[in-house]
């Protein structure tokens, strides 16, 4: 079966970016890194992917007059590298309505809390302050919207009394690792369905119980 052609965007270190690739190395994978795209050509992430033998490509968004010229850059980079999907991971870049129009169900974004609470940025200092018992972290469809779209998967991290946002936001990441690569197999194996703004995933299972917390000692 052909592998589902994947590129990643991203800003900074690239450790989502890292779990996909290395996902994606395994000989059985449904898909396969064929662009890793960045718009800072100090990120992290790309000496990574460069090492792994991934082509990677930067687009100064500084160089560009508006949004919408960088996008058409970042459109036609993807299109040259006959990418059919993309992942966002950690690319902090606003994307323009018709960017996402184009790869509309074709994108999907990694989250850093249990959407729809706490879009944006610091969500762990938020969810902190909010005092919420689960934080976590979603894998979703890009839509507009900032950090919306149907949500393909989450993982719920308890939240401990004496965490702080650094130690908080290691145990989502470590969550984050998880459903990244989970999500993008699951849509490359086409089992993924958008129905209206949610998804149905086929042949996977629901935990049967409820979390709580906290629990008596
Ligand atoms: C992650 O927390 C991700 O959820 C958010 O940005 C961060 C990127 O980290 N969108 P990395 O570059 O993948 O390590």
């Amino acid at each position: 079966m052909a592998r589902l052609r994947t590129a990643i965007l991203i800003s900074g270190r690239g450790s989502n970016m890292q779990a996909l690739i290395e996902s994606c190395r395994a000989p059985a994978s449904p898909a396969e890194i064929v662009l890793v795209l960045s718009n800072n050509a100090d990120a992290g992430g790309l000496s990574i992917a460069a090492k792994a033998g991934i082509a990677t490509s930067v687009i100064d968004h500084r160089s560009y007059r508006d949004r919408a010229a960088f996008d058409a850059e970042l459109d036609r980079r993807l299109r040259a590298a006959d990418a059919a999907f993309v992942c966002l991971a950690g690319f902090m870049r606003l994307l323009t309505p018709a960017f996402v129009e184009r790869w509309r169900d074709r994108m999907i974004n990694i989250h850093p809390s249990l959407l729809p609470a706490f879009p944006g940025l610091d969500t762990h200092a938020r969810a902190l302050a909010a005092g919420v018992r689960f934080h976590g972290c979603t894998v979703h469809f890009v839509r507009f919207e900032t950090d919306a779209g149907p949500i393909i998967v989450q993982a719920a991290v308890p939240v401990q009394a004496a965490d702080t946002p650094d130690s908080l936001a290691a145990r989502v990441l470590a969550q984050e690792h998880r459903i990244y690569p989970q999500a993008l197999a699951w849509i490359a194996e086409g089992r993924v369905r958008i129905d209206g703004e949610r998804t149905v995933v086929s042949g996977a299972a629901v935990p049967p119980a409820a979390l709580i917390s906290p629990t008596p000692a």
